[in-house]
């Protein structure tokens, strides 16, 4: 049975340190995080924040407030006790217009149908010139009919539905919401990643695709 994202994130929380735990968190990461270590920004939002592992990257951005926001409380139970994990759907985020000049997203819009009210809602709570830094899954998943799966604690394997969304899905949306893109990365495993049996059976297997996508865009005037 293929769970929802709200059922699956309830299970899946009580396993899911605030830190990158599979190859595919580490090879996202080592991306965002070096886009991220080029922004300095005062009020930084992570939009599906889980448990909070982009937290101490969006505070070494400079920023002196650092909000995330995510629908599943379990998640947000799972993070550190620190202050600003807002509970709220991201595509109704509860706050003003402008708020923030960064918003960080990883691998979290698959989660979302509606790509196109995800990136007015970004670009609504951004201020012009504000900065969003997020990370998907690659098309390849969709193109290659990969399932997305987790072990619960107790260590049962469930499926997870996922919205798959093309290159030019994310373009476009982002160019009708207002947004200059400014980089996109399509990394895939490489020996950097280290060479467990799971990495090294997958590029037998595929040829070694590209697995995540990121995009840096800004808020144009
Ligand atoms: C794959 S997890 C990623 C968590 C964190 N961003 C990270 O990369 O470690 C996706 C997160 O997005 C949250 N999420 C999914 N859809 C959401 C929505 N519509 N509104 C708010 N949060 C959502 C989930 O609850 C989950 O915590």
């Amino acid at each position: 049975m293929t769970l929802s994202a709200r059922d699956a994130y309830e299970l899946w929380a009580a396993s899911y340190p605030p830190v990158a735990h599979n190859p595919l968190m580490r090879i996202e990461q080592d991306v965002v995080e070096s886009l991220l270590a080029h922004i300095s920004a005062r009020r930084a939002l992570d939009v599906g924040t889980g448990s909070g592992r982009y937290v101490p990257m969006l505070k070494a951005t400079g920023a002196s407030t650092v909000l995330g926001v995510d629908f599943s409380l379990a998640m947000l139970r799972r993070g550190t006790a620190a202050p600003g994990r807002v509970c709220g759907d991201a595509c109704r985020l509860p706050f003003k217009r402008a708020t923030f000049d960064l918003v960080n997203a990883s691998l979290m819009v698959g989660d979302i149908a509606d790509l196109g009210a995800w990136t007015r809602e970004m670009a609504r709570v951004l201020a012009t010139g504000g900065q969003l830094v997020y990370s998907d899954f690659h098309p390849s998943w969709a193109q290659r009919g990969w399932s997305r799966t987790f072990k619960s604690a107790d260590g049962a394997t469930h499926d997870v539905s996922f919205n798959p969304h093309t290159i030019d899905d994310h373009l476009a949306a982002l160019e009708r919401a207002g947004f200059g893109v400014r980089t996109i990365r399509e990394p895939r495993f490489n020996p950097t990643h280290g060479e467990e049996p799971g990495i090294l059976a997958f590029r037998r297997r595929w040829g070694n695709p590209q697995v995540v996508v990121v995009f840096h865009a800004v808020k144009e005037p």
